[in-house]
C-alpha cells in the first residue's frame, strides 16, 4: 500500500447487481455483517462511472459531484463509508478527495444506484492506493464497498457473486463477496435483465431503515433460515441447469421482501398496483407461453424481469403489448446479466 500523492487519480466503471437470494437484515451489533447468505447477478449495462482524485494534503475531506453537479444528499453515506475504511485504508487520513460520479441510466428511475456507486468508489481508492498492481486485490474492493453499502461487495464479479458465509459455496465470507466458483450450467449463460419502472420517486422507506426493522421482527429468525436454505438450492440450480426451479426461488425470494416489509413493526408497502399487476402478467403470459421468464424485485415498486436471451423478441413483444402501460412514462431499462468493473483510461 502507497500513500498517493496530490494530482494522483483513478477512474473505474462498476455495475449494479440484482440480488436473486435477497440480503434483507443485517446482524445485529456488528457492522454491516449480513444475517444470511445472498447471491446475485450483476448488469452490465447499468452501470455507475467513477474519478476519485487527490485534491491535497492535511486533513480528510472529500467533495462529491454527480453529472457535474455537488450532490449534498449523498455526503451523509459517503462521510458515515469513510469512516468505516479509515482503518484499512489509513492513507485517506491525510488527504482530501475529488470524487466525480455519473450514472449510465437516468435520475429518477427509482433504480438504486449505490451499489454500483460505492463499488466503482471501492475499486478507485484500492487502485489508488495499488498503483503498481497487475489487478486490484478484489478482496478488499468487495470488504470496502460493503462498508459502504451491503449489495455494492456483489459488484465485482461478472459470475453469480455470493456474499454471506454459507456452506454450499467454499470461500464464502460475511466479511466480503466472492464469485461463485467452477462451472455454471449452460442454461443460465445469456440472461437479460428488463427493468419495468413502475415508479421513479423516491423511496418511503431506505434500504438500510428496512434493513434495521429486521431486528425486531417477529419472522426474522424464519426469514433468515429460509434464505439459507434457498441460497444452497439456488447455487445447486445453477450448477445443474434446472429453469423451471431457478424461477421458483427467485420469485419466492422477491415475495419474501416484500412480505418481510410488509409485516415489519411498523410495517409498509413498497409495491405499487402495477407492480401486482405486471406479477400477474407474468404469471399469466408465462403459463400460456411456457417461455423461461420470471420477474424479482428490489426495494421499490420496479419490476425485474428475468429472460433468456435467445427468447428476447418474443419477451420484448410481450413488454411492448402488455406491460408498458403499467410503467410510469412508459419506461424500461435492459441490461445484460454480467459484467465487472472496468478501469476508464485516458479521458
Ligand atoms: C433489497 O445494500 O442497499 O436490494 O447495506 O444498508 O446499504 P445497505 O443496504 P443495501 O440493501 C439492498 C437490499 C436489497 C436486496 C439485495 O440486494 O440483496
Amino acid at each position: 500500500m502507497v500513500n498517493p500523492s496530490v494530482g494522483a487519480t483513478s477512474q473505474w466503471s462498476c455495475p449494479s447487481n440484482i440480488a436473486l437470494v435477497k440480503y434483507w437484515g443485517k446482524k445485529i451489533g456488528e457492522q454491516q455483517i449480513p444475517a444470511n447468505p445472498s447471491i446475485s447477478w450483476s448488469l452490465s449495462d447499468l452501470k455507475t462511472t467513477t474519478r476519485v482524485t487527490i485534491k491535497d494534503s492535511g486533513n480528510f475531506g472529500f467533495e462529491f459531484v454527480l453529472d457535474g453537479k455537488a450532490k449534498p444528499s449523498f455526503e451523509p453515506k459517503l462521510h458515515e463509508f469513510f469512516q468505516r475504511i479509515m482503518s484499512y485504508c489509513p492513507w485517506l487520513e491525510s488527504v482530501s478527495l475529488r470524487i466525480e460520479s455519473s450514472n449510465n441510466f437516468p435520475h429518477g428511475t427509482g433504480i438504486a444506484s449505490s451499489a454500483a456507486g460505492l463499488g466503482a468508489l471501492a475499486c478507485c481508492l484500492v487502485d489508488l492506493e495499488t498503483p503498481m498492481a497487475e489487478s486490484l486485490d478484489w478482496q478488499k474492493v468487495s470488504f470496502l464497498a460493503r462498508l459502504g453499502s451491503g449489495s455494492a461487495c456483489r459488484s465485482m464479479f461478472s459470475k453469480p457473486a455470493v456474499w454471506g458465509e454459507s456452506t454450499a459455496v467454499e470461500g464464502s465470507s460475511d466479511l466480503y463477496a466472492v464469485e461463485m466458483q467452477g462451472s455454471i450450467h449452460s442454461s443460465f449463460s445469456n440472461w437479460e435483465d428488463c427493468v419495468l419502472i413502475v415508479d421513479a420517486g423516491e423511496k418511503v422507506v431506505s434500504s438500510t431503515q428496512g434493513h434495521s426493522l429486521l431486528s425486531n421482527h417477529p419472522y426474522a429468525a424464519a426469514r433468515f433460515e429460509v434464505a439459507s436454505a434457498n441460497l444452497s438450492t439456488l447455487v445447486s440450480i445453477l450448477r445443474e441447469g434446472n429453469v423451471a426451479e431457478f424461477i421458483k426461488i427467485v420469485e419466492s425470494e422477491a415475495l419474501q421482501l416484500h412480505a418481510m416489509m410488509q409485516t415489519s413493526i411498523p410495517y409498509y408497502l413498497l409495491m405499487r398496483p402495477n407492480t401486482l399487476a405486471i406479477i400477474e402478467a407474468v404469471w399469466k403470459f408465462r403459463a400460456e407461453t411456457g417461455l423461461p421468464l420470471c420477474f424479482t424485485l428490489d426495494a421499490g415498486a420496479n419490476v425485474h424481469l428475468l429472460y433468456k436471451c435467445e427468447k428476447k423478441v418474443d419477451v420484448m413483444n410481450f413488454v411492448e403489448s402488455h406491460l408498458l402501460t403499467y410503467c410510469e412514462s412508459g419506461r424500461y431499462l435492459c441490461s445484460s446479466i454480467g459484467g465487472a468493473p472496468i478501469r476508464i483510461t485516458n479521458e
